[in-house]
């Protein structure tokens, strides 16, 4: 949204505009948009009203209906940590006693809103100023939480006994891969641990294991089976360091795989075994946290091949942390076998997963000419190195759902 739009949806007359309007309906967006510009409002205000009804709609994913009264820009949607998540970020707050915290590059609120909601005083720090400005709005409700336009780096921790950070992972010209050139860089959030022991830091899941210090407790968290985020713990709002996943199912509730008290240490590897009944795919926050050798040995089951993350074993074990497959058949793979196979099968539609392999699935879909009324899932990978094609059948879905 741009400045001056949004300075006029902050005034009574815009405010009042936003509150008429109807819940976003794409097919009636240019209409809606006509009608208003006709009985007399500024085209401008009108943009600006029609891109919050916009994206209201779209948040409502991330915050549910806190979304129809809250303003929101494109980029702090995006980055915004869905209230599920931030609710858990909350939790690990109250349960440390902490009863003032920092929000540093609060964005447009989603922690400090889960926190003020648990009712600790929350001030938010954000750089820029427009977002600053959005997440005063968005936090409007809750006495004590306020939002500081500043730099979250020259902040005076003093009041605080809990500190929240969330550095921006996005520049000018795209996702920012080094966390030292994330804002404020992920070094220097780090070290306010020194200052606030009480220290909880949102990270991209990609970050590698060598940029955490030895005192954290990483948790990487998925939601529906997408990895979200890492969340890096220290001092009282961690038992012990180490390595978690938190894998939360589409009706919010979590469960959690301790994988190792050592945040830097390898991630074990199995020996692969031969390809059994059931074929488990292992959740991505389990894989990023370094878990698969330990869901293996509790599944009673062995990788189908060195450094692939499918397990395969005799037991349907129920676990939230991974989804299983039942194995109903396997060639070695080729485009050819495999059309052929399918084909025999009057397989017309064909979900393709893969690990392991160079293969582009929308390519290959293309090229199998699938017909017919069946469906089917195939599996790309190596079983114990040889690429091979598995078809199965789903047993369990995504955390949180059951497939008969
Ligand atoms: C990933 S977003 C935070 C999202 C937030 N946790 C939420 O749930 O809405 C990071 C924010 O940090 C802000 N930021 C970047 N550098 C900053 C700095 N040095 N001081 C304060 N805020 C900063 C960015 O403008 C951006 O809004």
């Amino acid at each position: 949204m741009r400045t001056a739009g949004l300075r006029r949806l902050l005034t009574p007359e815009g405010w009042e505009l936003l509150a008429s309007l109807p819940p976003y309906d794409a097919a009636e967006a240019d209409r809606l948009n006509l009608r208003l510009r006709a009985a007399g409002h500024d085209p401008e205000l009108v943009a600006a009203a029609l891109t919050q009804q916009r994206l209201r709609e779209r948040a409502r994913a991330k915050f549910g209906d806190f979304a129809s009264r809250m303003l929101f820009t494109e980029e702090g949607l995006q980055q915004a940590t869905r209230l599920v998540v931030a609710a858990r970020h909350a939790d690990r707050y109250r349960r440390a006693g902490c009863s003032r915290v920092a929000d540093l590059g609060c964005g447009l609120g989603g922690d400090a809103l889960a926190l003020a909601a648990l009712g600790i005083a929350v001030d938010g720090v954000e750089l820029d100023e427009t977002t600053a400005a959005l997440a005063t709005v968005n936090l409007m409700a809750f006495p004590d939480a306020r939002v500081v336009h500043g730099d979250a780096l020259s902040h005076d921790l003093e009041p605080y006994d809990g500190v929240f950070a969330d550095p921006a992972r996005r520049g000018p010209r795209g996702r920012v891969f080094d966390p030292e050139a994330w804002s404020p860089p992920l070094p220097r959030v780090f070290g306010l641990r020194e200052r606030v022991p009480a220290l909880g830091v949102k990270v991209a899941p990609g970050v590698g294991h060598h940029h955490l210090p030895g005192d954290a407790h990483a948790e990487w968290v998925s939601v529906g089976g997408d990895v979200v985020e890492a969340g890096v713990w220290f001092g009282p709002l961690t038992e012990r360091p180490g390595r978690s996943a938190l894998v939360i199912d589409a009706a919010g509730r979590g469960a959690t795989l301790r994988c190792t008290d050592d945040v830097h240490s390898p991630a074990r590897q199995l020996p692969p075994g031969p390809l059994r009944r059931y074929l488990h795919e292992p959740d991505g926050a389990v894989i990023r946290a370094g878990g698969v050798a330990l869901l293996a040995e509790q599944l009673d089951a062995a990788p189908v091949s060195d450094a692939i993350a499918y397990l395969t074993g005799d037991q349907l074990a129920p676990t939230p942390f991974a989804e299983a497959f039942e194995v109903l058949d396997h060639l070695p793979f080729s485009t050819k076998r495999l059309a052929a196979h399918l084909a025999a099968r009057g397989v017309g539609r064909l979900e393709i997963k893969k690990r392991g392999v160079d293969v582009d699935p929308d390519r290959l879909r293309g090229q199998l000419r699938l017909r017919g009324d069946e469906e089917a899932v195939v599996i790309l990978t190596r079983l114990q190195g040889r690429h091979s094609a598995v078809i199965v059948r789903r047993v369990t879905g995504r955390p949180g759902t059951m497939v008969p």
